[in-house]
């Protein structure tokens, strides 16, 4: 109901893309009494609602950072249950992406990942192929440097190889990343009180308004959401010049 009562009219300046960093899971849940997995579960429920609020307002595209390629520091079972809720999740979606028509990409080192994620992740590639309209971008393995560093590797492989000349240029070296295609964010959310950027989309937030709040994740409801685009709203985007 909360997501109807907030639909927004077409026409507002609505982001085309959202970028979030899902941050406050095991605050959200110490303050509860329960024990850290438990934020993350409310957290990947969150991720549902917020996403199915983008798309119904016209976001064209919303990118979560649910795993970084320094999340495998933390306590084994933790790292076991946010890989077990991105596998249900993903399995979930599989079944509804195709009635909703929702394309969903995983954005990082996906080698890195379990055979049965990996599978996941090719049929969730399959699936998006054949729709246009909304997509979902879930950053897994993920960080802005080793992103970078990917990309750098494979240009210098097509380089060697022939397969490219001239120039590098910035747009062709946005065609190596995991984004290739896809514009840059225009608003970067970040819930759960850092102010901070934690090795996420380094290349593409160059130009993104930030926005920091300190509800947690699980909290971060459509209100929440709203609050953010209305502060979006009110940016002068300039991009390093002048009006
Ligand atoms: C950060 O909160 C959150 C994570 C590292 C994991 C996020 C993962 C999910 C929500 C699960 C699945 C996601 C999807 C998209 C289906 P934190 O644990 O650092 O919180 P804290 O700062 O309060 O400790």
């Amino acid at each position: 109901m909360a997501a109807e009562k907030n639909i927004r009219q077409p026409g507002e300046n609505i982001p085309r893309h959202i970028a979030i960093i899902l941050d406050g899971n095991g605050r959200w849940a110490k303050r509860r009494g329960l024990p850290r997995t438990a934020g993350h579960a409310a957290g990947s429920e969150n991720f549902r609602k917020i996403a199915t609020y983008c798309k119904n307002i016209g976001v064209d595209y919303l990118t979560v950072y649910a795993f970084s390629t320094e999340n495998w520091k933390r306590p084994e079972d933790e790292v076991k249950t946010i890989m077990r809720l991105l596998r249900r999740y993903l399995n979930e979606a599989i079944d509804t992406m195709e009635r909703d028509q929702i394309r969903m990409k995983i954005f990082g080192d996906v080698q890195g990942l379990s055979p049965e994620l990996r599978e996941l992740v090719k049929k969730t590639d399959e699936i998006s192929q054949r729709y246009q309209g909304f997509q979902a971008n879930i950053c897994l393995n993920y960080g802005g440097r080793d992103e970078i560093v990917h990309a750098a590797r494979h240009y210098a492989e097509d380089y060697a190889a022939g397969r490219t000349e001239g120039e590098l240029t910035e747009a062709q070296f946005g065609g190596y990343l995991y984004s290739a295609g896809i514009p840059d964010p225009d608003l970067l959310i970040r819930p759960g009180g850092e102010q901070r950027i934690s090795n996420f989309l380094l290349w593409q937030c160059a130009y993104a308004e930030f926005y920091f709040t300190d509800v947690l994740w699980p909290d971060f409801n459509t209100d929440e959401l709203d609050k953010a685009i209305a502060a979006f709203q009110k940016r002068d985007r300039r991009y390093g010049g002048v009006k």
